[in-house]
């Protein structure tokens, strides 16, 4: 069913009334960590397990299986219907509901500006790397930025000209309006119908979202002969209140901690000092949206932001905000150094990973509580001691602290320093291989659900396929930028659940096209019964970390599931089958 109300309207409501403020007048809600519960309005129950997320506007009951975003919401507690909901909606949040859509292309100029703005990021590219770019390079250079580094993040040189990048888009097929509507140049004020390159002689750094999509750029000249930098303004495919620098590279880190820095080249030289887990605001404060984003893929900030007085006024903001996310929040005292940057220059990435983990004092007062458990000059309890050390070290993600921490205490305890480091990684790789079991763990998360009743399972499922197609619309939903890695290898009509089919080609769709991924963008296009079994599925994954691989490996299962179709009905295996089965599922990987 085609809906003629504009996305852009669906975004303008989303803001506009969050929805907890949707949901109160109808349940007691209480907060419960990051998100908030109540009694279900759907069934009747006395404990609360109607749970509500505010960082993706959805909400999911573990006790009936209803769930949905706000439009669901109020299609079934006022019985109305999906444009009834959002008149609805709309006369809450003092807004007209647009008469015409004359949005028709929206989605198709969007796409034209990705794609201007990934040639753009070529085109400044190959200028960095051409006889053009001599002094940027050599500026990069003199920055300690590495060959791989700046390849990684795609830096580029915008040359001085006018008509640089211009001339060679045009060339490329693209109109200047729509090379205006992109924002890489700029309209003459003097002349009508003429426009200019907006980036000239800078540095560029291009911003690219969860999809791996080139949505806006950030340049900076390299002397002080005007503004440092010059930023994309918003765009229909960029806003800066909604996106985070190199949060693309952060979110698919092994790490719960991000460092949240203030600038590009803090962030860059973070990365290259191997704490892949940073990002950057993009030149304004932090927002309430780019706070509920970063809750959405790590439990702990630590904010990294310039010691200057500006920077920990920022600081004392940004906690705020981040605060009300339940992520816990601490600050870098970064003594002797303004900036991430400066710091590494100065003092070097080790000093600065010890500073992280806040570490230097979470780590140093575990360390102190487990030497106060042993007597240490006993050689039984060093022995001890030692154990309980190692075992300690492996759970440290950063090699840098763990190399540091275990010098100092070998140093101390005058043992052979090889043999701890020996020791500490043995267990780090029987912690990977139980890593590496995750996907049975993946597998169950999805599998344990009984109490729901609206999750029919199909008449003749595999139970196999049919958790890969929860977990694979789990990982892109978190993940949409590891969906390039099986855009062309599954196709809606491969899963066998027809819920899921719908869900899939609804997500798949929204992000071929870079559209926002909200399960409030979806109710247009699925049913109540198929928005609960999205936010089911949503609820769920919130439990699992995932990691890339494991696109093309539920993608792999759904294939074959195929072919194995007719096996057998779920309900009837028994519970220890049923986990045998999910096992020889993961096993099968190698
Ligand atoms: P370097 O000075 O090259 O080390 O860059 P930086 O990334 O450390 O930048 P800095 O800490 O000075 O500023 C933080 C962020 O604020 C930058 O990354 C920009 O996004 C933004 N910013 C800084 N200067 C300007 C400016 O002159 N204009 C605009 N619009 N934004 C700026
Ligand atoms: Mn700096």
């Amino acid at each position: 069913m085609i809906h003629l109300i504009p996305e852009s309207f669906i975004e303008d409501l989303k803001s506009a009334i969050p929805i907890d403020s949707v949901i109160a007048p109808y349940v007691a809600l209480k907060r419960a960590g990051r998100n908030s519960k109540g009694l279900c309005p759907f069934h009747s129950e006395k404990t609360p397990s109607f749970t509500v997320y505010s960082d993706n506007g959805s909400y999911y009951c573990f006790g009936c299986g209803k769930g949905g975003d706000a439009i669901t919401f109020i299609r079934e507690v006022e019985n109305l219907d999906y444009v009834g909901a959002i008149r609805f909606l709309a006369g809450k949040a003092g807004l007209t509901v647009p008469e015409t859509p004359g949005e028709e292309n929206a989605s198709r100029k969007r796409a034209r500006i990705l794609e201007i703005n990934r040639e753009a990021a070529r085109f400044y590219h190959d200028c960095l790397n051409s006889d053009i770019g001599k002094n940027a390079r050599e500026y990069l250079a003199r920055r300690g930025l590495g060959r791989k580094t700046i390849k990684r993040f795609g830096l580029g040189y915008a040359p001085p000209g006018w008509d640089s990048l211009r001339g060679h888009l045009r060339g490329k097929g693209f109109t200047y309006e729509e090379m205006h509507i992109a924002a890489v140049v700029s309209k003459s004020t003097k002349y009508e119908n003429s426009c200019f390159d907006m980036f000239r002689d800078r540095i560029m750094f291009p911003i690219i979202d969860l999809r791996g999509g080139v949505i806006g750029f950030g340049g900076r000249l390299m002397d002080g002969t005007g503004p440092k930098y010059l930023n994309s303004p918003d765009t229909p495919v960029f806003k800066k209140s909604r996106n985070l620098f190199a949060l693309n590279f952060a979110k698919s880190q092994q790490s719960d901690l991000l460092i949240l820095g203030e600038g590009y080249m803090d962030v860059i030289a973070m990365h290259q000092a191997g704490f892949g887990n940073s990002a950057a605001t993009l030149g304004t404060s932090l927002t309430e949206e780019q706070a509920r984003l970063m809750a959405r893929y790590f439990r702990r900030v630590v904010i990294a932001y310039d010691s200057d007085s500006a920077g920990q006024n920022a600081a004392k903001r940004a906690i705020n905000i981040l605060g009300q996310n339940d992520v816990s929040v601490s600050v870098l005292e970064m003594e002797g150094a303004k900036d991430p940057d400066e710091y590494i220059k100065k003092f070097g990435a080790q000093r600065f990973g010890l500073l992280v983990g806040g570490s230097k004092s979470a780590m140093s007062f575990e360390l102190d509580k487990l030497k106060m458990r042993f007597d240490l000059d006993d050689p039984e309890d060093k022995v001890r001691f030692l154990n309980a050390f190692c075992l300690m070290m492996a759970d440290v993600e950063s090699g840098i602290m763990r190399d540091v921490y275990i010098g100092q205490i070998t140093k101390e305890l005058e043992v052979t320093k090889d043999r701890i480091s020996a020791a500490v990684q043995s267990l780090r790789k029987k912690k990977q291989n139980a890593v590496n079991k995750r996907e049975t763990h993946n597998l169950a998360v999805f599998a344990q659900d009984k109490t729901e009743p609206s999750r029919k399972r199909p008449e003749n499922p595999n139970i196999g396929g049919y958790l890969a197609e929860e977990n694979l619309i789990a990982l892109l939903s978190a993940h949409p930028d590891f969906y390039s890695e099986i855009a062309d290898k599954l196709k809606a009509r491969d899963f066998f659940d027809e819920g899921h089919r719908q869900i899939y080609k609804a997500l798949s769709g929204r992000i071929a096209e870079s559209l926002p991924l909200d399960p409030i963008h979806f109710s247009a296009q699925l049913t109540p019964g198929q928005m609960s079994r999205y936010s089911h599925i949503l609820a769920k994954g919130r439990e699992i970390r995932f990691e890339r691989g494991q696109a093309t490996e539920y993608c792999r299962i759904i294939i074959d599931q195929k072919d194995v179709r007719n096996s057998r009905e779920v309900g009837e295996m028994p519970a220890e089958e049923f986990s045998r089965y999910i096992t020889s599922l993961s096993s099968k990987k190698k």
